[in-house]
């Protein structure tokens, strides 16, 4: 990324997480409201564990936004962690306050805990988990409000909803059934518990979740990210890392416990023939080119192709289980049962509104690469211009 960048910081039972964008134009309408509304959407979710009722997570913005507009400078983002005040000594900067709680040294599978401890000379494991935590994606979440309140100055909506839990799917998912009502199914999804757009499949998953709480393991499943609105032509062919496709698949890859990412069609294309694959171009005076399936998702040669983005992507259940895996001390070196601490059954929900605010830092970046400007009137300026000669063509 080099026409938007962002950066955070912060541990998960630290003071705070702060978070810096730099990129958005000067002129943006922008409240901590708008991310305070994605910021909640993360929280809730069928299957979270104690910590998100403690959590009620709000932004402040520090910097780069006067009068309600944007300045162009870098914004700065604070949210607090409410669970800090249980903390303020375990996790002190100060040394005064060293050991004041034990180290963790039983390393769980399935997380950062023993390679983080190896790579950064760390006894207590507590030095990692506390940044491997997905803690930190609620900055992640709260800098792609800003973004997604850019992109939707152009008409370009992104959501996201659940279509698998465990083994339970839905019908509702398909890249090739174009003509699918993205928005529809959003906002369905946004009623449920599990953000299961399929009020059926909903149930079915709920209790999936119910049982693996009850037996002590955990879950995960997929999600679907959408973007409709999109102009042809962000991203390019004509270097590896301007692709699209290459940049939203590192981006959403970059969620924690995400393990497989698919656009359009995904795996499910290469199982089919050629014919049953392609999109087929048409053209009609007045609507211009366009397409009659989406299996590519809505990106072909690392770019958009106007059709609405769809990407998925697997979320493996959660390392942390209530009854735990088999482990070993890193002091002690002696076999015992993984640590536990309060934990999701199921996050997938959560990780829906992640990969949203994923895939908009890498469309609002490729689109300032197309569209560029300093302020929203020239970034206008020139998307109204790309947009004309589009019509033209
Ligand atoms: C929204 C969200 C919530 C998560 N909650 C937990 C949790 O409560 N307990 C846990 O052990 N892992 C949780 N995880 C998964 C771990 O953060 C992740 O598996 C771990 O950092 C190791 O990274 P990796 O799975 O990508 O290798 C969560 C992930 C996400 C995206």
């Amino acid at each position: 990324m080099g026409n938007i960048r962002y950066t955070s910081s912060g541990e998960s039972h630290g003071k705070a997480l702060t978070g810096i964008i730099e990129g958005i134009p000067a002129g943006l309408s922008l409240t901590s409201d708008d991310i305070d509304r994605d910021l909640k959407r993360r929280q809730k979710g069928y299957g979270r564990g104690g910590r998100m009722k403690i959590e009620s997570d709000r932004a402040e913005i520090l910097s780069g936004v006067r009068w309600g507009k944007t300045l162009g400078s870098p914004i700065s983002l604070l949210i607090e962690n409410r669970d800090w005040k249980n903390w303020t000594e375990g996790m002190s900067v100060y040394e005064q306050y060293e050991n004041s709680i034990g180290p963790v040294t039983r390393a769980r599978p399935g997380h950062a805990d023993l390679n983080g401890a190896i790579k950064y000379n760390q006894k207590d494991i507590r030095n990692i988990l506390e940044r491997s935590s997905a803690r930190e994606t609620a900055m992640r979440v709260a800098i792609g409000a800003t973004v997604k309140r850019f992109l939707s100055e152009f008409g370009i909506k992104i959501g996201s909803y659940i279509i698998e839990i465990g083994n339970q799917g839905t019908e509702i998912s398909g890249p090739d059934k174009d003509g699918r009502d993205f928005l529809k199914s959003f906002k369905v999804a946004e009623g449920s518990p599990v953000r299961c757009p399929d009020e059926k499949a909903s149930k079915k998953m709920m209790k999936l979740i119910d049982t693996a709480k009850a037996e002590g393991y955990s879950l995960g499943g997929v999600f679907e990210v959408f973007a409709t609105g999109l102009p042809i032509g962000i991203g390019s062919h004509v270097q590896w890392d301007r692709r699209l496709d290459g940049k939203l698949a590192q981006a959403l890859m970059s969620i924690q416990a995400v393990k497989g990412v698919e656009i359009g069609g995904g795996f499910g294309m290469a199982q089919r023939p050629g014919f049953r694959v392609m999109d087929e171009i048409y053209y009609k005076k007045g609507r211009g080119f366009f397409r009659k399936t989406n299996n590519a998702g809505g990106v072909e040669g690392g770019m958009t192709n106007g059709m609405p983005l769809i990407l998925r992507a697997a979320m493996k259940p959660i390392p942390t289980q209530r009854n735990p895996l088999k482990s070993v001390d890193i002091v002690t070196k002696r076999s015992i049962r993984a640590a536990y601490e309060r934990s999701d059954v199921c996050a997938v929900p959560a990780a829906g509104v992640i990969g949203e605010a994923m895939a908009a830092l890498v469309l609002a970046d490729a689109f300032l690469e197309k569209f560029g400007g300093d302020s929203m009137e020239e970034t206008k300026r020139n998307y109204d211009a790309y947009m004309d000669y589009v019509k033209e063509f």
